[in-house]
């Protein structure tokens, strides 16, 4: 009798009522998100359009997109963090390429191919074309016997290795000023971190632009790069005749000091004294902030957690812009990026000059890595480049992403030797806390696409566990680096944080 009253229950039970027994420890809300950048945005339209709706954003700073973010510049609307669409007219359509194009954002071809042309020398003249060709041609071979080794590494299950490493075993490590440059410009440029620390198995071929194609586009629009967000953002969040967000589930100014976690639930804190509870929260703080003590979790993270988190790398890349009086650099087709080989590697190597962008603005930008970077040393290069009667900048912006601490450096690099495994485990949930971000993203860490995309797949496992009541996730097996469908797996592997979870939960 009582058995079959049992199955009479859970029968009458739908998926829906079991979404509201969760909802019903507390009424108020089933989802917190941390961060109003591309990926807690995505993640919460995600959630908004599977239909948890019961969702609270809490954003540290005045404002959605992180660092997509736009700001004034000698009148110029100039972009500080994001600033291309990368990855454009391959086999897929990249989804930011698309949102772009939808809400008719002006961008810009970058046209790398000139380069040989526009290579400067430490003390000024550029290199004769031909010899820099060379220089060019070898880096692109180098660049593809990387790709192979990877490729072959992978496939033999070896173990990773770094860029630098297997630029040493193809007998070809950049030394001179021109290699150097050249070498800044193929990976540091890119990931923000040099070859030395770079992994080859997880950059070597990249995704980004093997899936979505090789092209970059530079964003210049007065709306900002920004607007890709607010796209995503009004889809699923109230607006105003304006068009302004004035939803009250997100909340800016916001900055998340604590999370409490247990079976039942999530409290979390903020700066100001408010205290929030849910279901379930997740995170999409930067793997900097995460690796700061900004936000303290309660109980302390599990350490494979906090081992997963603490390897892996936040680089720090810094765009600077500059405005002068008149402009003392070539303009017209093919001219756009030049390159300047200092004898130490990496000082301000990577120029562009925004003629075609900002028309008559007079203005160049510099890429560096440090944000150390001063006036007098951009000056001095510039004075090597271009003789010493060009006039000093008028104007100079050098953002400061590494030192704020709601972003502690500008994107994630896959660093040597992090397998898929422990990169799993990053995104990996710890009982009821999920988390999200670029560093979380399966395929694309370290741009505004990978954000978006992993917005989505955190919340559909989030979705999977508060509507269908699969909460266990599954870690990649350790050594299924090769994507290999039929590697086998070993129990040891699987359990690892299932265990932990299943202490959790008891
Ligand atoms: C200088 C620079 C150049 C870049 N160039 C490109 C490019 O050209 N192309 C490209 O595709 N990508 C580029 N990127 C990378 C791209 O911008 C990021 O990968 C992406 O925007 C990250 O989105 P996210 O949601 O993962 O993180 P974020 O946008 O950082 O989201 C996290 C949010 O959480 C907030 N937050 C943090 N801590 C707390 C807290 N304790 N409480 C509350 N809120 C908190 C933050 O303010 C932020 O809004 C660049 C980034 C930078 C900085
Ligand atoms: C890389 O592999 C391809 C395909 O196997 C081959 O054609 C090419 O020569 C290789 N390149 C280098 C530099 O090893
Ligand atoms: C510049 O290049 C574009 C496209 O390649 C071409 O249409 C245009 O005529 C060129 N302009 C000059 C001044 O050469
Ligand atoms: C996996 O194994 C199945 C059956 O053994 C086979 O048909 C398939 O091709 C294999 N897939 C891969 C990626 O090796």
């Amino acid at each position: 009798m009582v058995l079959v009253l049992l199955i009479v229950l859970v029968t009458f039970l739908s998926l829906n009522d079991l979404l509201e027994t969760v909802a019903a420890r507390d009424p108020t809300l089933t989802v917190i998100i941390v961060g109003a950048g591309m990926s807690g945005i995505s993640t919460a339209k995600t959630l908004s359009d599977a239909g948890i709706k019961n969702i609270l954003i809490l954003e540290g700073t005045d404002r959605i997109g992180g660092p997509i973010k736009k700001t004034k510049f000698s009148g110029l609307s100039v972009e500080v963090g994001a600033n291309w669409v990368e990855g454009v007219n391959g086999k897929e359509v990249n989804p930011i390429w698309t949102m772009a194009n939808h809400i008719g954002l002006k961008t810009y071809y970058s046209d790398y191919d000139h380069l040989p042309a526009n290579t400067y020398k430490h003390m000024g003249g550029v290199y004769e074309k031909s010899i820099a060709q060379k220089a060019y041609d070898t880096a692109d071979g180098i660049s593809e016997f990387s790709k192979n080794l990877s490729v072959a590494l992978t496939s033999e299950r070896k173990e990773d290795i770094s860029i630098l490493a297997s630029q040493r075993l193809g007998s070809h490590v950049p030394s001179t000023p021109l290699e150097m440059a050249i070498d800044y410009y193929t990976y540091d440029y890119e990931f923000g971190e040099p070859p030395r620390v770079t992994s080859l198995q997880n950059t070597e071929p990249l995704p980004t632009f093997t899936n979505f194609g090789e092209d970059l586009y530079f964003v210049a629009d007065s709306r900002g790069y920004e607007s890709v967000v607010h796209y995503v953002a009004k889809q699923f969040l109230t607006t105003n005749k304006a068009g302004d967000i004035i939803d009250p589930r997100l909340k800016l100014n916001k900055a998340v000091t604590e999370i409490q976690y247990s079976r039942s639930g999530v409290v979390v804190k903020t700066e100001d004294g408010s205290v929030y509870k849910a279901a379930y929260v997740m995170v999409s703080a930067s793997v900097g902030v995460l690796q700061t003590k900004l936000i303290n979790f309660v109980p302390d993270l599990p350490a494979w957690k906090l081992l997963a988190i603490y390897q892996f790398d936040m680089s720090v890349y810094t765009k600077i812009f500059l405005k002068f009086p008149h402009k003392f650099w070539p303009t017209g087709n093919g001219t756009e990026f030049f390159i300047y080989a200092h004898e130490k590697r990496g000082y301000y190597p990577i120029w562009q000059q925004l003629e075609n962008q900002y028309p008559g603005a007079n203005c160049l930008l510099v890429t560096q890595q440090p944000e150390s970077a001063t006036k007098a040393e951009i000056m001095e290069v510039l004075r090597n480049m271009f003789g010493k009667n060009i006039p000093d900048a008028t104007d100079i912006l050098i953002p400061k992403w590494w030192s704020d601490r709601f972003y502690k450096g500008t994107f994630s690099n896959w660093p040597i030797g992090v397998t898929r495994y422990e990169y799993d485990q990053i995104r990996a949930p710890v009982g009821r806390v999920y988390f999200t971000g670029e560093h979380t993203s399966e395929h694309y860490n370290g741009y505004v696409h990978g954000a978006y995309l992993a917005g989505i797949d955190s919340a559909n496992i989030l979705i999977k566990c508060a509507k269908w009541k699969l909460c266990t996730y599954n870690v990649n097996p350790k050594r299924d680096i090769n994507l290999n469908a039929n590697a086998t797996r070993t129990s040891n592997d699987l359990t690892y944080w299932q265990l932990h979870e299943k202490q959790l939960r008891e």
